[in-house]
């Protein structure tokens, strides 16, 4: 199947994820927007593969995935032994937990599903596991409109605004984090036009995030990642609107890499920084940043640009998946259970405890 044209698809039907006649459904992010195709899975391991080789990717989005993904393997290991399977799933949900390191919200889905399960359903388990996963692929698209109004909230009207990796309708339950902050934005007139870096080594930015905006006809100008510090410089942007993979109890926050060169940048450049992520993003057994686990992806990624390799052979390239960036860069981060302004420790207690 091709592409579909501008406006074909509505924002709000988009789903990178949905459940299926008894299948997983996800939307093949490694080949859009040349090409837009599902794959359909029917047991875990496919999907947290699926997970690992970037199908399906953004925090919010793999949580709903590994929820989803958890029914297939209870309907699996149920079939195999019905009076053991809570036992005979384990191995599944330790290898679904593993698929990425950094976004929490895949360890929060599994942990979450992994309660249920071990505080004993009886009979067959698959309509209480799949309830469940679509309540929290509910609850993410609800926490993602309510962050959308608070996040718009804070923009002054008309402004330019830069974002980061893909965040938006693609990387979630539907909607977006960063990206839903800018569909209610510029709904409400506060957002003007939408920068959006291209997003080395991977192209969320390029790939996904212009593709989105360009089915909602929201105004937006690609840019190199390396253009961001003097797109700044021109008075362009008012914000920096980022997502998040985790954020530690202090309020640091990681993100796709290239997002702290960024809020060193907009810090010096007195541009605002904000970082959109619903409270599953919140890790408050993680203290600080330098505690979040940082995923390292293929060399290749670095090495080759859409496919072709651009780096000499013998080069060697590194490829932190993510970055760290620091509390005290970040302006304003904005959950489904609030607004917390200059992060610190006790604000994210506080938050977290609403
Ligand atoms: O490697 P990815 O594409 O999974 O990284 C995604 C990001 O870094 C997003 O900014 C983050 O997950 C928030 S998505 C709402």
């Amino acid at each position: 199947m091709s592409t579909p044209a501008p406006n074909e698809i509505a924002y709000d039907k988009i789903r990178a994820v949905e459940w299926e006649n008894g299948r997983l459904k996800l939307i093949d992010q490694r080949i859009l927007p040349d090409k837009f195709e599902h794959l359909y899975l029917d047991h875990l391991p496919e999907s947290a593969k699926a997970i690992t080789d970037m199908v399906v990717r953004g925090a919010p989005a793999i949580g709903v995935t590994a929820a989803y993904a958890v029914v297939l393997a209870a309907r699996d290991w149920y079939k195999e032994n019905p009076t053991r399977w809570q036992k005979a799933i384990q191995p599944d949900l330790e290898l679904l937990a593993k698929a990425r390191p950094t976004a929490v919200n895949l360890r929060w889905a599994v942990e979450h599903m992994r309660g249920l399960i071990n505080a004993g359903i009886p009979g067959n388990p698959v309509m209480r596991l799949l309830s469940e996963a679509q309540r929290i692929h509910a609850e993410d698209i609800a926490a993602n409109r309510r962050m959308g109004e608070l996040g718009a909230a804070l923009i002054e009207k008309d402004s330019g605004v830069l974002t980061h990796c893909n965040t938006g309708a693609l990387a979630t339950g539907g909607y977006g984090t960063a990206l839903g902050v800018v569909r209610a934005g510029y709904a409400a007139k506060r957002i003007k036009h939408v920068f959006a870096d291209e997003t080395r080594p991977w192209l969320q930015g390029a790939r996904l995030t212009a593709w989105e905006l360009v089915q909602e006809g929201i105004p937006a100008t690609l840019i190199a990642d390396s253009a961001a510090t003097w797109l700044m410089k021109q008075g362009k942007v008012a914000w920096v609107i980022v997502g998040a993979d985790r954020i530690a109890a202090n309020g640091d926050v990681a993100n796709k890499i290239g997002t702290y060169m960024t809020a060193v940048a907009a810090r010096y450049h007195k541009v605002k920084f904000m970082v959109v992520a619903p409270t599953s993003t919140v890790d408050m057994n993680t203290l600080d940043g330098s505690k979040i686990p940082i995923e390292t992806r293929a060399e290749a990624e670095v090495l080759h640009f859409g496919g072709i390799r651009t780096a000499p052979e013998g080069a060697q390239a590194w490829n932190p998946a993510f970055d760290i960036t620091p509390a005290d860069l970040i302006d304003a981060i904005v959950t489904e259970k609030g607004v917390v302004t200059n992060p610190t420790r006790d604000k994210m207690l506080a938050l977290m405890k609403k």
